[in-house]
């Protein structure tokens, strides 16, 4: 068993013998032949529109598509989707919403929504010859990428500045020219590469005609995932008083306190603040899959953000006073809501129409909803009764849907499992108990 060797040609089979193919490698040939084309769609052209996303693609991997109610943003009211296969990420952020709903809701500022790109290159010269050729190339970059910026122009976007950075006291040579882009309501990517590849044309170029090729080499023109500059804030505040009894018999300042400990470890431990910005990303993620936006990108720009004084912290932040406790999270989002899959993906469509139709604005504050309520419901539950306890009754939930449980052996188990410590084998044992006890009283 196993995959013998390089395979010749593969994209080229048609799409049931690269099925066939791949199953013939597994101990289960007809098994995972069965599997892939069972969790097809049977309609020919929604199953098409998924197979041209991406290459070789034999079917579909299914993720539960959620929605957490009672997001109060702005002032405005919010059921948002959320794609995640992590159990009980729903129910908290759902948990959160409602609570904060009734205090005031969530706050969102955004502050700035610009994207870097780089032409990387290495120069066998002076930076000042470099910076002047530069300089006297401005209108000329603008020029050439003037057929592209149009359309991104008239929705108030295109290219905000360019500007030559010498980094050549850390690699020998190297520079960069950085243009800052508004992409309006696209994330941008695939226009952010075409202006600058065009421009890197344009500076090869322009440098063969200036008599000085062998000084420059483009090494490559990219955008930058890094969206320092592409910024929400969202908030929640109360009363501390307002923050009583999140267990019994905890005064509101108690548990303010506590929580802003919690949230100051993740300031100065970077084991402890990956795992809290884990569960920041826990709501963002569902937003951004749901919407059909770029969650690689978003994470890693987040971790690099989360590391932007050197130190890898909490994106979350507290202030309590005697009157005031407030949790914010400030966090890039570089998103889009339009282009990209987001008129193409039959359930992002359904994620935008349940939205609202957001602009991108809005879609950057309701994402950061998400994940700030995320972390307020991880945080509650760590300082209080433990994580645990929540996520066991929905890790129960799913080992007793696996075990096909009935309705009354799922009662009966959440009852029992309440008080017992929850594994797969204690549920296992549990069931095959209920099963013997209930053949007996048959006979
Ligand atoms: C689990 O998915 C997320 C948490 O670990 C986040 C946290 O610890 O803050 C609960």
């Amino acid at each position: 068993m196993g995959v013998p060797g390089m395979i010749q040609g593969f994209s080229k089979l048609s799409r049931e013998d690269q099925a066939r193919l791949l199953a013939s490698f597994t101990d289960e040939p007809s098994g995972i032949e069965n599997e892939l084309s069972l969790h097809r769609l049977a309609d020919r052209e929604k199953q098409d529109t998924y197979d041209g996303f991406s290459e070789n693609t034999l079917s579909n991997f299914f993720l539960p598509y959620s929605v957490a109610p009672n997001f109060r943003i702005n002032d405005r009211y919010y059921i948002v989707p959320m794609v995640t296969e992590e159990s009980s990420v729903v129910a908290a952020a759902a948990s959160a919403a409602k609570f904060w709903l009734e205090r005031g809701g969530f706050h969102t500022r955004i502050r700035a929504m610009y994207k870097p790109g780089h032409i990387h290159f290495t120069w066998k010269g002076s930076h000042a010859e470099i910076a002047a050729l530069i300089d006297r190339l401005i209108p000329g970059f603008h020029e050439v990428t003037s057929s592209l910026t149009r359309n991104m122009r008239a929705r108030g976007g295109g290219i905000e500045g360019i500007r030559l950075i010498d980094m050549s006291d850390k690699l020998e040579g190297y520079h960069q020219i950085e243009v800052i882009f508004n992409t309006a309501e696209s994330m941008g990517a695939n226009f952010i590469n075409s202006c600058l590849e065009s421009m890197a044309s344009f500076l090869r170029v322009q440098v063969d005609i200036a008599g000085l090729s062998d000084r420059l080499t483009i090494i490559m023109a990219i955008l930058s995932n890094y969206t320092p500059r592409c910024l929400v804030e969202c908030s929640v505040s109360c009363h501390p008083r307002k923050l009583a009894n999140l267990q019994y018999g905890l005064k509101g300042i108690d548990f303010a306190r506590k929580f802003e400990t919690a949230v100051n470890l993740a300031q100065c431990d970077v084991s402890r603040a990956v795992t809290h910005n884990k569960g920041i990303y826990n709501g963002i993620d569902a937003v951004v899959i749901a919407t059909g936006n770029d969650f690689r990108a978003v994470e890693a720009d987040g971790h690099a953000y989360a590391s932007r004084d050197g130190i890898y912290r909490g994106l979350t932040r507290v202030e309590l006073a005697s009157q005031l406790f407030a949790c914010r999270l400030e966090v890039p989002l570089n998103l889009g809501t339009i282009g990209g899959l987001t008129r193409s993906h039959p359930m992002v469509r359904v994620s935008m129409k349940i939205l609202g139709n957001p602009d991108v604005a809005e879609l950057m504050s309701v994402a950061s909803a998400a994940g700030l309520a995320s972390n307020f419901s991880a945080i509650k539950e760590l300082i209080t009764g433990g994580i645990q306890r929540g996520h066991m009754l929905l890790h129960l939930s799913n080992l007793l849907q696996q075990l096909s449980a009935t309705a009354e052996e799922k009662t009966a188990a959440m009852n029992f499992f309440r008080e017992h410590l929850i594994t797969h084998n204690a549920v296992e044992g549990f069931l095959m108990n209920l099963r013997s006890k209930s053949r007996i009283s048959e006979k």
